[in-house]
């Protein structure tokens, strides 16, 4: 009777660990993708660095350039060098058309406007002067 009790209590004490192990793995596995860029990405948007290489070209890339790029872009509009890119800033036609305002003709053509966050992010980058960096 007693010898049972002893190893009753003695295989016990190692299983009775075992929930919390699961806690503790549960705990720290739940960090892990904790990033908010990742969890939302629409709801965050990185606008402290923005620049023609890193946040501009990605988004003419993505969807001005099947139109704009190449040998016959459409309404003789290149949109994939800077040097193109840049007169479209200063006659005021790529924002007319990213923002849809009224005399422009809506881009991109035939999609969706641009997300609010690219549309920051070019904003930003045409008042700070439409630098090449
Ligand atoms: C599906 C093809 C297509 C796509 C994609 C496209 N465009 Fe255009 N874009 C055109 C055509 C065609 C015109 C000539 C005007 C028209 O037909 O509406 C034009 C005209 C323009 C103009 C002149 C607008 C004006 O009113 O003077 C600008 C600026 C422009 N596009 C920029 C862009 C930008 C920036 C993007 C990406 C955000 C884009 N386009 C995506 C086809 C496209």
């Amino acid at each position: 009777m007693v010898m049972q009790k002893k190893n009753y209590t003695k295989i016990n004490k190692p299983l009775k660990l075992i929930p919390i192990v699961f806690i503790l793995l549960f705990y720290i596995s739940s960090c892990y993708n904790d990033k908010a860029e990742i969890l939302y990405p629409q709801t965050v948007c990185d606008t402290t660095v923005v620049t023609y290489s890193r946040s501009v070209i990605p988004i003419l890339s993505s969807n001005c350039i099947t139109c704009h790029g190449g040998n016959t872009p459409s309404a003789g509009i290149k949109l994939d060098d800077y040097i193109s890119v840049k007169q479209q800033v200063d006659n005021g036609r790529l924002w007319g058309a990213v923002a849809q305002l009224a005399n422009y003709s809506p881009m991109p053509k035939n999609g969706n406007k641009l997300n609010t966050c690219s549309l920051e992010k070019i904003r930003l980058w045409i008042v700070a002067g439409a630098p090449n960096n």
